[in-house]
């Protein structure tokens, strides 16, 4: 069974109530209607930017860019703290498409891509972010969950730091009590997260599920 998450009206009021978005925004939102690709969308991407803003992120990670959408409203931030992003993109046209994408919008040299899988990447990877998005709950399998992507990901959180991972409630399919694995692997997730001994987390229930995490001291 699927439910929705958020009335879709009121989705669309508040896509309404937004401000035009930059030309590169506006062509990725397009673009991603006609392919049907999974971006964040108008309202989480101002809701990345202003998070990214407000705490003076610096340097941030984002695991699974897609096009690079949400990679621009994080840069908007970063490019005001004078800041850098590392993206990790599994499929080649996509990195390449983010990169140009990235490059457009006028932020190519403040961001490192990086092709290829999580489970390959983060362990090689030795610097501490600010802030981490996790955007491929989705693609998680039960060889590579998503309580093995929190757990690779927290060594590379600075005390203090945050932690964003979309997709939580996976289109409500959590309320049910014997999903698919890749759901089971989310609810398994999010009960790791909010008893975590390293974390204070919250589960807002924006658009498809979105955590925040805080790193202790
Ligand atoms: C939900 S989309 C990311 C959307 C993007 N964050 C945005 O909002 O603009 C997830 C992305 O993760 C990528 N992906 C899937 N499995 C992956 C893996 N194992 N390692 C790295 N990237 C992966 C997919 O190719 C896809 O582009």
């Amino acid at each position: 069974m699927r439910y929705d998450i958020t009335n879709i009206a009121i989705e669309d009021y508040l896509h309404a109530l937004m401000p035009p978005r930059s030309a590169v925004l506006g062509e990725l939102e397009q673009r991603a209607k006609q392919h049907g690709w999974t971006l964040v969308g108008p309202v989480q991407g101002e809701f990345l930017y202003l998070l990214a803003r407000t705490t003076g992120v610096k340097q941030a990670l984002e695991i699974g860019m897609t096009t690079g959408y949400a990679a621009i409203w994080l840069l908007q931030a970063l490019a005001a703290n004078d800041g850098h992003l590392t993206g990790i993109e599994a499929n080649p046209g996509r990195s390449a498409l983010a990169r140009e994408m990235i490059g457009k919008a006028g932020f190519a040299e403040r961001v490192t891509i990086q092709e290829g899988t999580w489970f390959t990447i983060l362990p090689t990877i030795s610097a501490q972010f600010d802030l981490i998005f996790l955007d491929v709950l989705r693609s998680t399998t039960p060889d590579h969950n998503a309580s093995q992507a929190l757990e690779m990901c927290l060594p590379l959180l600075r005390p203090g730091g945050l932690l964003v991972t979309d997709n939580v409630l996976c289109s409500a399919q959590v309320l049910e009590e014997d999903p698919p694995p890749l759901v089971q692997g989310i609810k398994q997730f999010n009960e790791k997260l909010m008893a975590h001994p390293q974390l204070e987390s919250v589960i807002i229930p924006l658009r498809d599920g979105v955590a925040i995490s805080r790193k202790k001291e």
